[in-house]
């Protein structure tokens, strides 16, 4: 099935999923989107008000500094694939819960990043970030990149904690002006889990999801 078929079956499957409890308050569901061979991929941590009204992911305040980050480098969200942990709003912007997590990112997250196969994750927030790194402080690996089964996986912070912190803001904008060059290594290196010829990149020996 080619990544565009299986984007859309995974999307299919969202909108009508009941495999936790946030279907009962979600008004849409929230999948994702973006093109099937995105190089690069956003994930935050769930769909919020906004999101949940229109079914599209980062629409309101936080989406909108995401935009601006990305014009910072050069980049539209069009070019990017942009989802989230949890496709569904956890009722009042409440932390999704560990087993809400573990049912959405095993039917869905996880064979998007398949389908899409992606050179880079962006993590965005400690949710995120916690799938793959889940031992890291946010504070000490921000903007930093770990090699992961053939792709670099970058946490940084969540665009909305830049809006409720503004010393936030420029750490934040720092962080994505590394993108293209993140970009660039990720194509030069050789797909493949070998820190030790990747300088200056970091092994994620404490992955837990992939
Ligand atoms: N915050 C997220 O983590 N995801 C969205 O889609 C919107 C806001």
């Amino acid at each position: 099935m080619s990544a565009k078929d299986e984007l859309e079956r995974i999307a299919k499957e969202v909108a009508q999923c009941r495999l936790c409890e946030l279907h009962h308050s979600r008004k849409r569901a929230v999948p994702g989107e973006g093109p099937p061979n995105a190089e690069i991929m956003f994930i935050g941590e769930g769909p919020g008000f906004h999101e949940n009204e229109q079914g599209r992911p980062f629409v309101g305040a936080a989406g909108k500094f995401l935009d601006e980050l990305l014009a910072k480098v050069g980049m539209r969200r069009e070019q990017v694939f942009i989802t989230n942990v949890v496709k569904c709003r956890p009722p009042s912007n409440r932390d999704p819960k560990p087993e809400e997590v573990e049912v959405c990112t095993k039917n869905y997250l996880e064979r998007q990043i398949q389908a899409i196969n992606p050179k880079v994750i962006i993590t965005l927030g400690r949710y995120s970030m916690g799938l793959f790194l889940p031992n890291a402080k946010i504070s000490e690996v921000h903007g930093q990149s770990f090699w992961v089964k053939g792709r670099l996986i970058v946490p940084m912070y969540h665009p909305a904690a830049g809006l409720h912190q503004l010393s936030l803001k420029p750490e934040i904008e720092r962080d994505f002006l590394r993108l293209p060059e993140l970009l660039e290594k990720s194509k030069q290196a050789p797909r493949e889990s070998s820190p030790s010829s990747f300088e200056g990149e970091k092994s994620a020996k404490q992955l837990s999801l992939f």
